[in-house]
């Protein structure tokens, strides 16, 4: 596929809002697609460079003049995008991860592998509301989950005694230009969803969460033997395992399953293709439970049904 074909394609298939008309109208401009192309192929994703475009002070829409900014201000966009990658965290996804979370006795040493900015990594910091329930928990980042199928919904946030996430390239939340890459990388029109993130990271900000740059096979292990004697083990990992090959996915779950912990799994249907469960018409995840699904969830945590 070529760049303007990617670009077109981007927008049909998968861009929502603004970014369809952006995306249909750069593969249309031979001058832009022409700079996206010099770039190493890798560098070239959509997600990438729009998102450079507006960490560089860029407009997000055509409307607002992308494309004549984006060329003449192409030195610098392409500076972020070689230093950059794309890079999420999703702070919706706990309210997925709490009623499984809450099976589990505490207090919990936690453990994410894959944990970007460490967001899931602070479910007791966030507060709660489940359909019409008690709201519960801290603010002021409020996660909304409308559920189907009787979940056990706790009546608190767990206790968590220990934690730490591991990623081969975790994201500081002290650093202002790191947390503003993240909110570049939300779509224009989810206004929701980045000022979420934007909070999240503030309550992160407040208290780093321990963040151990390494790749998860490697670094499980000792970590798990750190986490020991601080509570109850526990090893959560959300939206990791489309960075693995099949092979390597394989491994992991062999790992964790070795390592004598309880594990939280909370990945697309398709990535592990041995809880049967079929992929469907929404996208969705399957949180598990040591391996038995519980839920499917929304994959940004918005909705739950209990399995
Ligand atoms: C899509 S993000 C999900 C972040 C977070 N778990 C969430 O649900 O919001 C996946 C993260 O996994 C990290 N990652 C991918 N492969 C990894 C590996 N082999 N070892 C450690 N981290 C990895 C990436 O750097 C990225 O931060």
């Amino acid at each position: 596929m070529d760049t303007a074909d990617v670009y077109r394609t981007f927008g049909v298939r998968e861009a929502r809002g603004p970014y369809r008309e952006l995306a249909a109208a750069i593969a249309d401009d031979p001058g832009l697609i022409a700079l996206i192309g010099a770039l190493p192929e890798a560098k070239r994703q959509p997600n990438l460079v729009l998102a450079a475009v507006r960490f560089e002070g860029g407009p997000a829409t055509e409307d607002d003049g992308f494309r004549p900014w984006a060329k003449e201000n192409w030195a610098a966009v392409e500076r972020t995008v070689l230093a950059r990658r794309t890079q999420t965290n999703e702070a919706g996804r706990c309210a997925s991860l709490l009623p499984v979370l809450a099976q589990i006795e505490g207090p919990l040493a936690l453990i994410e592998a894959g944990a970007s900015a460490g967001l899931c990594l602070q479910p007791d910091r966030y507060r709660y509301v489940y359909d019409a329930r008690e709201p519960f928990g801290p603010g002021p980042v409020t996660l909304a989950c409308a559920t189907e199928g009787d979940p056990p919904i706790p009546d608190a946030v767990p206790e968590i005694a220990w934690r730490a996430g591991i990623d081969l390239a975790p994201v500081d939340v002290t650093d202002p230009a790191e947390r503003r890459w993240l909110e570049c990388l939300v779509w224009p029109g989810e206004d929701a969803r980045r000022d979420r993130l934007r909070a999240a990271l503030a309550v992160a900000a407040a208290d780093p969460p321990r963040l151990v740059r390494g790749d998860v096979a490697e670094t499980l292990p000792g970590l798990v033997e750190e986490a020991a004697g601080h509570g109850t083990v526990v090893v959560c990992h959300s939206a990791l395992l489309p960075y693995l090959t099949p092979g390597a996915r394989d491994r992991f779950v062999d790992l964790v399953t070795g390592l004598g912990v309880r594990w939280i799994s909370n990945e697309g249907t398709p990535r592990l293709p041995h809880f049967g469960i079929p992929a469907g018409d929404r996208l969705a995840f399957v949180t598990a439970l040591d391996g038995v699904p519980k839920a499917l969830t929304d994959p940004h945590g918005s909705w739950l049904r209990w399995l």
